[in-house]
């Protein structure tokens, strides 16, 4: 059954669908907006029949890769828009994963200054966490996510049927972020995640139940603090050192698995500085549902490369870095720690441990 929820943005609130079947959700669109498609290579060929209802020519297609998470690409998009005369009122649709969705976010917030978007997210990780929160982000000379803006979409449409499609790896990796917000808010969201990253396998309720969960849990955070000033940045709990896996292993822990890890060294790390033992318990259980591959490529690493790449994490700032102690589910606090060789050794000791 379909369902929906109200997100508020000082930019207007909008509306997320979710539960939507493929057929209707694609009926709806091209019956209620002048819409122009930005679709995921990969979507548009295992969909061709759901989207062959769109007028070719109003379809671009995106090659889903980091690098191509361009201002060129931007460019490209915007040049694309204007030869097929789209006007303001135009509603760019973006019908992929993560980089399809800031490609396609980042573009609206600037052609025309500001085109509304709508987002059909296909992976697991969009549909749980990039598809709300209004942010978008472009890599400049390989270095993720340095410029962006913040414009959230008019609708959100998303269908769980996508799922079916989606690699065991992608999978996984939204799973990951799933039990990352399991973990600060719901011990049935962070189980429904452990069983999946221990089975691998996924029935269309548990993800319709997970895509809610994730989302319920995200909504007051993005609707208090919506240009991630304060309080939002508890989302970013096992990002820093997640990121820090994930780019020292070259992406082969995908960003999901690289974020659960984090979520465990974090929670390690602050043991005596508010982490409970309860919560090391249960994050201590879901390192134990990740394929031991992911976690031995990731305590493969040396202390002056972890300590190099923390100090890039755009949130650390003058020498200290901002980590987020679980006492239990739903109350956690942010805690400031510094940011040295003493911390980078201790993740890397962690990391062998675990
Ligand atoms: N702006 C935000 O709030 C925000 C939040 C989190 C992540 N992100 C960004 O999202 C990006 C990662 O996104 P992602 O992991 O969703 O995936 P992605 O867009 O990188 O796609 C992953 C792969 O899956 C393919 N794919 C997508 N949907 C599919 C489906 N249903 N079936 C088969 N293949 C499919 C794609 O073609 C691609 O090869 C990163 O660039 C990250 O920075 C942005």
């Amino acid at each position: 059954l379909s369902r929906s929820m109200t997100i508020q943005s000082s930019f207007g609130d909008y509306e997320v669908q979710t539960g939507c079947g493929l057929d209707d959700m694609f009926e709806t669109i091209v019956s209620s907006f002048d819409s122009f498609l930005l679709v995921d290579e990969n979507i548009f060929r295992n969909y061709g029949r759901q989207l062959s209802r769109f007028d070719k020519e109003r379809i671009f297609r995106i090659n889903a890769e980091e690098s191509n998470k361009s201002l060129e690409q931007v460019a490209v998009i915007c040049e694309w828009l204007s030869d097929q005369s789209a006007s303001r009122s135009s509603a760019l649709v973006g019908v992929g994963g993560g980089i399809t969705q800031d490609l396609v976010a980042f573009s609206a917030s600037v052609f025309h200054r500001g085109a509304p978007y709508i987002l059909v997210p296909t992976t697991l990780l969009a549909m749980v966490d990039s598809c709300i929160g209004g942010k978008s982000s472009i890599n400049v000379r390989g270095s993720k996510n340095i410029i962006g803006t913040f414009q959230g979409p008019t609708n959100v449409f998303i269908s769980e049927e996508f799922l079916s499609s989606l690699s065991a790896e992608d999978l996984a990796s939204g799973f990951g972020e799933v039990a990352k917000f399991g973990l600060l808010e719901s011990e049935r969201l962070l189980n429904l995640a452990v069983d999946a990253l221990r089975f691998g396998v996924v029935s269309e309720e548990v993800a319709k139940e997970v895509v809610r969960l994730s989302l319920e849990i995200k909504q007051p955070f993005i609707e208090d603090d919506e240009f991630d000033r304060g309080i939002r940045r508890t989302l970013n709990y096992g990002h820093s050192v997640g990121h820090v896996i994930e780019s020292l292993s070259e992406f082969r822990v995908p960003h999901g698995i690289a974020v659960a890890i984090g979520c465990h060294i974090e929670n390690l790390l602050l043991r005596n500085s508010g982490a409970s033992e309860k919560m090391i318990g249960f994050s201590a259980k879901l390192i134990s549902a990740i394929p031991r591959e992911y976690v031995e490529l990731a305590a493969s690493v040396r202390p002056v490369d972890v300590l190099m790449k923390l100090q890039k994490d755009k949130k650390a700032a003058s020498g200290k870095i901002k980590l987020i102690a679980l006492e239990d589910f739903c109350r956690q606090t942010i805690v400031e720690t510094a940011l040295d060789f003493e911390l980078a050794s201790n993740c890397v000791e962690l990391l062998q441990e675990i």
